[in-house]
């Protein structure tokens, strides 16, 4: 299963992946807010392992997606969807982009994607996502994306040695309905 949007390809991860996602993944830069940061690349090939019986029937589970360029299939980041077992619940998601294709808008080509499915086809109502408020690049994308601030918890969660704040962002479905343009 994959979706394309017109610049990019989000597909399943592959075992052929594992170094880049590692080079990546492992940067300061993206891994600095991020709970999860590969030691090496065989722990980057482990999680494209364990992802490759991931699918979204399988609820309650993170399914993570590549972020490829379509035009020539290279790995310029990835994304993970949660969405939780019942029906009611609110499905979050988390993105990273490779620091030398940053600023391209490519974070909000894919998680656009993301809502049109989450809203479109399966019919949620809530999509939210979690970020520390240091985080000034997710924070700007969050915004740009049209998702409001609801909460900032205070020290709220203990990572990498360190008691941090949590922000949480949402958006409803009727609000991303609102804003699509009429047809
Ligand atoms: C957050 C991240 C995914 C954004 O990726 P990106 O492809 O560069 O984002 P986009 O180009 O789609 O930009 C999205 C918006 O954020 C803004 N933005 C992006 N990086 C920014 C930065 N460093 N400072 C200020 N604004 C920034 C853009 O200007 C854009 O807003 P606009 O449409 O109003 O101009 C990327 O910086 C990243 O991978 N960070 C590390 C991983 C991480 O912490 N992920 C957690 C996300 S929940």
């Amino acid at each position: 299963m994959y979706w394309d949007t017109p610049r990019l390809r989000l597909d399943a991860l592959r075992p052929a992946d594992a170094a880049v996602l590692f080079g990546y993944r492992a940067d300061p830069e993206v891994s600095r807010f991020q709970s999860w940061r590969p030691a090496s690349v065989a722990e980057a090939a482990d999680f494209i392992e364990r992802q490759a019986d991931a699918s979204l029937e399988a609820s309650d589970s993170w399914f993570q997606r590549a972020i490829r360029l379509r035009e020539d299939g290279t790995l310029i980041g990835d994304l993970g969807v949660h969405l939780p077992p019942d029906a009611e619940g609110s499905v979050e998601f988390g993105v990273s982009i490779a620091p030398a294709h940053q600023g391209n808008g490519y974070a909000c080509e894919a998680v656009r994607a993301v809502f049109g499915w989450v809203f479109g086809q399966l019919g949620r109502h809530r999509i939210h996502a979690s970020v520390d408020p240091r985080n000034l690049a997710s924070m700007a994308m969050l915004r740009a994306l049209g998702m409001r601030q609801e909460a900032h918890h205070r020290e709220s969660l203990w990572l990498h040695g360190e008691w941090v704040d949590d922000v949480v962002f949402a958006l409803l479905a009727s609000e991303w309905r609102a804003a699509q343009p009429a047809r």
